[in-house]
């Protein structure tokens, strides 16, 4: 995976422009607090470098799909998909590289495990036969690190992630902020 003009996520962590009763829901690789320690140890020295605004260590993860801002009823429907079971599996984070369209940080593997990238695929084919639609770019997995980040070349430990999970992520307005909220999970 490599750093550069890559597209990205909306970014858009301050804004608060729901419809009523919507949920903004995602589903995530959620790490355990051991990981999450160990990816911001790795991680230091580049997001000061970065100059960039860290996430902090509490919100780390790994989107798998998206969905936005979904009504009462899109929310059971995309609650009622999983499991999807491709397997636990390890996930090595080794690479820092950054999106430049939003200015983020990031994460990720140079080798993404294909149980990774099945879980990705089976969930979307499940989420897509209940009409959520998938936007059509490429998957990159990463653990975003900091946003209004400037690229860095920083060679890091790599992170050994034990994945054996996959967790229904809700984002909720904090302040100017969002918190994320690990609503369920299901093993892989
Ligand atoms: P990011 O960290 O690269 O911005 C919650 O916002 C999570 O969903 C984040 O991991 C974010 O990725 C991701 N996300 C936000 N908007 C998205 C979109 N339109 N498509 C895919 N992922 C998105």
């Amino acid at each position: 995976m490599s750093a550069g003009a890559e597209s990205d996520t909306d970014g858009d962590e301050t804004r608060d422009d729901r419809p009523r009763d919507s949920r903004r829901v995602f589903f995530a690789l959620w790490p355990d607090p051991e990981t999450r320690t160990r990816i911001a140890r790795a991680t230091k020295d580049a997001v000061r470098r970065s100059g960039g605004r860290p996430i902090a260590k509490d919100r780390f993860h790994v989107t798998v799909a998206f969905l936005g801002n979904l009504t009462p009823a899109g929310f059971e429907i995309a609650s009622a998909v999983p499991p999807v079971r491709v397997g636990a599996f390890a996930l090595v984070l080794d690479v820092v590289g950054s999106f430049e369209s939003s200015r983020s940080l990031w994460l990720g593997a140079r080798s993404v495990p294909p149980a990774l990238l099945e879980l990705e695929r089976r969930l979307w084919e499940a989420l897509t036969a209940k009409g959520f639609v998938r936007e059509e770019r490429i998957y990159r997995p990463h653990v975003t690190l900091a946003r209004r980040a400037r690229p860095v070349d920083e060679e890091i430990v790599p992170v050994e992630w034990p994945v054996a999970e996959l967790a229904l992520v809700e984002s909720l307005p904090d302040g100017r902020n969002v918190h994320y909220e690990p609503l369920r999970s299901w093993p892989l």
